[in-house]
């Protein structure tokens, strides 16, 4: 009961002080300091970078801190060759976490785990290491210092923009934004409203994305994710644009989701200037509800794990695979016309972190039931994932691909 209150109490708190981003409190994050830092909602997103005004060219912003120096080239040129996301966590907690989730604004809700009582912070304190090369970690490091310190209070903002699911973070003075664009199943559905939509009933109109794609045009960096939104058993599917709600055809999720990555493939092919936008896509996450998996008793999951799992290839039986090989062909497709999407290959090294996930510590929408609180593995979140924490690494994985676009 007392969790319950001071939940409730840190909600309040949290309402006020958050204002006029109560919107996104559910889905979104982002993180000011750096660019790339944080991507959000782990399974829903469309996040991506766009200069502030369309109509102005290149914004050189993020990446002129790094031209001047010789040597960051050749940090790139080293990774060539190298899988980045095969690897392993090595404890490091000399240099993360990367920033202290007191001074970052934008954490709340389902990610923000120390606000909501979690005391440990070893989970914070992971360096990925890839097998055969070290990501140019220095460099990016004083780029994160660099940006919290060229972006004083003042020279940023967040707002939400009018009419449309999307959140923008700018840094004024380089003329560059960071935008996230909830459209959790990429083309229209009945979940497209940021809040109001049921979790379970999906209604998705297959063919139409133009709604949505349209404000993804004229942006430098593009980042898809989708997948969460897709477990579910069956979902219904709409023709067209046809209102009708009632005519519609039932298949399963790996149907569905093949047929909109066919969508969404046709509208990148047509649509985006692959001159000017570099477009990544960012691969399916891992949950760790079955405590089994890695020697813990059945009806224990990620609530009080502190640890990585150390077992070489760990691989937990939420992830569906099938759904990344659809991914995997819908890129290949794509290749073959020409056009890069460059996969973010995260699963695996997700895989090993039941130790990063919000389990209790985390805004809880309804109030919780006494039979949960008698029992709070029966609520653990093991499917999103604390700030700071494992996204960030994510981001330095995004960021490397972006800086060796750029060297
Ligand atoms: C680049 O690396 C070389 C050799 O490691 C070093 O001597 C030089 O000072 C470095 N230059 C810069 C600008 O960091
Ligand atoms: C993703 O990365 C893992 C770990 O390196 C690898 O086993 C897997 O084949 C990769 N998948 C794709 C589609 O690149
Ligand atoms: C960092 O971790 C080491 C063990 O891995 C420990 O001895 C040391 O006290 C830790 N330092 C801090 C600042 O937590
Ligand atoms: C905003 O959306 C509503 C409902 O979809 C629509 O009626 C209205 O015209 C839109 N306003 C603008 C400025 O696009
Ligand atoms: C940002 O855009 C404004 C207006 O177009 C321009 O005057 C300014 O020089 C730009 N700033 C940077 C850092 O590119
Ligand atoms: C959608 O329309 C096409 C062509 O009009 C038709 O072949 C297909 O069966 C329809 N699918 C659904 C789900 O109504
Ligand atoms: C595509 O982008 C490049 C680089 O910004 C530009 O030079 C080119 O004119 C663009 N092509 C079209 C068709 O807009
Ligand atoms: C988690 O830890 C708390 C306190 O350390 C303990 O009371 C509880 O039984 C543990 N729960 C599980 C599922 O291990």
């Amino acid at each position: 009961m007392r969790l319950l209150e001071r939940e409730r109490e840190r909600e309040m708190r949290k309402k006020k002080q958050l204002g006029k981003y109560v919107w996104d409190v559910k889905h979104m994050v982002e993180s000011i300091f750096i660019m790339f830092l944080i991507m959000g909602a782990l399974a829903t997103i469309a996040y991506y970078y766009v200069n502030i005004d369309h109509d102005q060219p290149h914004p050189a912003a993020v990446f002129k801190f790094y031209t001047p120096n010789p040597n960051t080239t050749s940090a790139y040129e080293s990774l060539d060759g190298c899988d980045l996301f095969s690897g392993k966590w090595v404890h490091d907690n000399h240099s993360y976490p990367l920033y202290k989730d007191l001074d970052c604004p934008y954490i709340f809700g389902d990610f923000a785990c120390g606000q909501y009582g979690r005391m440990d912070s070893n989970y914070q304190q992971w360096r990925w290491q890839p097998h055969g090369c070290t990501l140019p970690r220095n460099q990016w490091v004083s780029m994160v210092c660099m940006l919290q310190t060229v972006i004083p209070l003042g020279r940023k903002k967040m707002q939400k923009v009018p009419n449309v699911s999307m959140l923008t973070f700018k840094a004024l003075e380089y003329n560059v934004s960071i935008d996230f664009y909830w459209a959790p199943l990429l083309v229209e559905s009945n979940g497209d409203h940021p809040t109001k939509h049921k979790t379970n009933d999906r209604i998705v109109r297959i063919k139409s994305i133009e709604h949505h794609a349209k404000n993804w045009v004229n942006v430098d960096v593009l980042v898809f994710n989708s997948y969460l939104w897709w477990r579910t058993p069956a979902l219904k599917i709409l023709n067209g644009s046809s209102e009708d709600s009632k005519q519609y055809n039932i298949v399963d999720n790996h149907r569905g989701y093949r047929m909109v990555m066919k969508t969404w493939s046709d509208w990148l092919y047509t649509h985006i200037n692959h001159t000017r936008t570099q477009s990544y896509f960012i691969s399916m996450t891992a949950t760790h509800h079955r405590g089994v998996e890695w020697g813990s008793k059945s009806d224990e999951n990620c609530l009080n794990e502190t640890e990585p799992i150390t077992k070489d290839d760990f691989w937990e039986s939420g992830s569906d695979l099938k759904m990344f090989k659809i991914l995997e062909s819908s890129l290949n497709k794509l290749k073959a016309k020409g056009v890069k999407v460059q996969l973010i290959n995260i699963t695996q090294l997700t895989q090993y972190r039941k130790d990063a996930h919000p389990s209790i510590y985390r805004l809880h929408y309804s109030p919780l039931t006494n039979t949960q609180l008698s029992n709070p593995s029966s609520y653990a979140d093991c499917t999103h994932w604390c700030l700071p924490g494992v996204p960030d690494v994510w981001n330095e994985l995004l960021l490397t691909y972006i800086l060796r676009k750029h060297k």
